[in-house]
This record gives structure tokens, C-alpha cells and sequence, in this order.
């Protein structure tokens, strides 16, 4: 199929209650990655590139790479902008090719970003490109690094300090209905509690003021900082359970009443959801199995190769979490085949 638009995909998503997986791609091997995890899912999938991976990999680059691998499998494939920072990014990325956009404005005065955001809108839509806006503010945690405990390996929430200063942060239902009737953006990516970054699922999500923006607003809402949330009610009780544990060695942390998981936050409407650092931590950990399997490897492939699978499986994992997989039924035939062209080795 040609690139989809992001409109498309997830009006289609708050519909029948499901999200979108939304994963940020690097290179090559993440997009087909992500692609081929999506046609072996029968699902949607938004691939997201940020300023950071454009510079990486060029804007034309980048571009080429996620139209070609959108050709080839027979699901939808949206291309999105990640957090672009500055309104010349989004229109860069609009006139390239992009289907969908995002401006993040949320290190912005709220009348600032509105300024923005509504500008690019008016740029995007005429060409029928959505532009997602961020309301509040979803922190990294290498914001937090002093305030850590030295020896934290993320098998709990950050203490209780860091979690009042992400709870400062989060968007205030009260701006909902004046943000997005201003800009006209066509999706949310609001501050519900999670923070960008982490090593591991731990992160318990807002659901109360999920709710509340809800009430104020039919658009699509967004996750970001994804890899860092709890998944499902069975991972919250497990959490819950270390909570204590921890509690009891003297570290303040704590999960508040109307916080829950990814599971609960799907249910409430969530219907876009971005997943950056665990494909990226599953790239490394897939290559170095590879590597550690084999050290006199000689041909790369042998360990991109391994490291591009643990991705893919990492990313259908999600697509079942996230209830998008068999939501597109495509016919047997139109599958594509999933050999590469023959040639040397
Ligand atoms: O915009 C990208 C995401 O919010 C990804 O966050 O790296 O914590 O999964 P993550
Ligand atoms: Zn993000």
C-alpha cells in the first residue's frame, strides 16, 4: 500500500476501541521491523521518526525508506513526525512526504504553542496532513538523574520527589477545550503521567485525568514515553508488590489512587501509542546475544540480522497489548512474500 494518513488510522482506532503502535525508527532495519511486524499482525502501524533520526539518516533518506517498505506490505502505513520542536521542521517534513505531524511546543508559554501549532495546522490541512500537539509536558528521565536512588534498576516507579514534579507537568483538563478548539490539531499527545526514556515497564499512567481530558475533548489521545508503562493489571499488581517492598527499605514511592496501566488507559480512549526506547534497547540486546554468540562474526548481517528480529517481536508483543493486531483483514494472496531479492550473498 501507498503511505496512509494518520487521520485514517486512528479514527478508525477510537471507533472500535483499540491504539495504534507508534514506533520511532533509526534506520533501515527498524522500518522493516516495524513494517513486517505489522503485516505478520495484521495491524496498523504508525512509523515515527524525530528530528534526531533525520539527522541521522537524512530527511530524503528517511522518507524513501518508509515509503518503499509501506509498498511492499499490505497493511496500513502511516509516516509521522516525532516531536518536531520548531514549525520549520513540520512543514520541511510536510512538504517531503510526511502523512502525519507532530509540533511540540511544550517547553512553550500555553499561548505560544496555541500561536504554533495553529500555524502548522493551517499549513497541513489543505493537504490533508494532521498535526499532533502536546499539552503539558512529558518529561525525560535523565531530567531526574540526581534524584534517583544511586542504585536504581527500574524494577519499581521512581520515588515519590520525581513523581510530584511529572504530576506538576501533566496536562491541566482546564486548557483542553480552549488548546485544541484554538489550533485545530487533530490529535493529543497529553501529559498523563509517563516520562520519556525508561529502561523498563514500571511507570503507572493517570487514568483519572485521562478521563477528565476525555470529557473535554472527541480527538485522539496520545502516549508518549511508552516503553516506561506498566502494561497490564496483572504487571500493576507485580509493581504494587515491589512498591512495598522498597517502601519498606525507606524509598518513598508510591502509586496514587486513579492510577493504572496501559491496559486501563486503552480502554479509556488511549488511541495512539509511541514506543521509542524498548524497540531500541531490543536492537542492542538482540545484537549482542548475536555478538557475544559468535565475537569472530565477520558479516554484520549476522548480527543486525538477530538484532532486527528481537525488535520485531518486541513490536508485536505491542501490537497485541495495544489490541491492534487482526484488525486489518487482508487477503491471503495480497500478502507480500517476505523473502528479499535473490542475489550473492
Ligand atoms: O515520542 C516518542 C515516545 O514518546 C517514546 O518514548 O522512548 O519512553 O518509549 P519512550
Ligand atoms: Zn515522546
Amino acid at each position: 500500500m501507498s503511505l496512509e494518513i494518520g487521520t485514517v488510522v486512528l479514527k478508525e482506532a477510537l471507533e472500535k476501541k483499540y491504539a495504534v503502535g507508534a514506533f520511532n525508527a533509526n534506520g533501515a532495519e527498524y522500518v522493516q521491523a516495524i513494517t513486517q511486524a505489522a503485516e505478520e499482525e495484521d495491524s496498523p502501524v504508525i512509523v515515527q521518526i524525530s528530528p534526531g533520526a533525520t539527522k541521522y539518516l537524512g530527511l530524503e533518506m528517511a522518507v524513501a525508506i518508509v515509503k518503499t517498505a509501506a509498498n511492499i506490505v499490505s497493511v496500513p502505513v502511516v509516516l509521522h513526525l516525532d516531536h518536531g520542536v520548531t514549525y520549520e521542521q513540520n512543514i520541511d517534513s510536510l512538504k517531503a512526504g510526511f502523512t502525519s505531524l507532530m509540533y511540540d511546543g511544550s517547553e512553550l508559554p500555553l499561548d505560544e504553542n496555541i500561536k504554533v501549532t495553529a500555524a502548522i495546522v493551517k499549513e497541513a490541512h489543505p493537504r490533508g496532513v494532521p498535526v499532533e500537539a502536546e499539552l503539558g509536558r512529558i518529561p525525560r528521565i535523565e531530567e531526574f538523574k540526581g534524584k534517583l536512588p544511586l542504585d536504581y534498576d527500574y524494577s519499581y516507579p521512581p520515588p515519590w520527589d520525581i513523581q510530584k514534579e511529572v504530576i506538576k507537568l501533566m496536562a491541566k483538563p482546564d486548557e483542553v477545550e480552549k488548546f485544541v478548539n484554538e489550533t485545530g490539531c487533530d490529535s493529543l499527545a497529553a501529559a498523563i503521567g509517563s516520562i520519556h526514556g525508561m529502561e523498563n515497564d514500571v511507570q503507572p499512567l493517570c487514568i483519572e485525568r485521562l478521563r477528565e481530558i476525555r470529557k473535554r475533548t472527541g480527538i485522539p489521545i496520545v502516549c508518549h514515553g511508552s516503553s516506561g508503562v506498566i502494561r497490564t493489571r496483572k504487571d500493576l499488581e507485580i509493581v504494587k508488590q515491589r512498591v512495598e517492598e522498597v517502601r519498606a527499605k525507606g524509598i518513598d514511592c508510591r502509586i496514587p489512587e486513579g492510577w493504572g496501566c496501559m491496559e486501563d488507559a486503552i480502554k479509556e480512549g488511549l488511541a495512539k501509542i509511541n514506543i521509542a526506547t524498548a524497540v531500541s534497547m531490543s536492537f542492542l540486546e538482540g545484537m549482542k546475544k548475536a555478538w557475544d554468540a559468535n565475537p569472530k562474526e565477520k558479516d554484520s548481517r549476522k548480527i543486525t540480522g538477530p538484532g532486527r528480529d528481537a525488535m520485531k517481536e518486541t513490536i508485536k508483543g505491542y501490537m497485541q497489548l495495544f489490541g491492534s493486531s487482526g484488525q486489518i483483514v487482508v487477503a491471503p494472496k495480497a500478502k507480500k512474500s517476505k523473502e528479499g531479492p535473490e542475489g550473492p550473498e
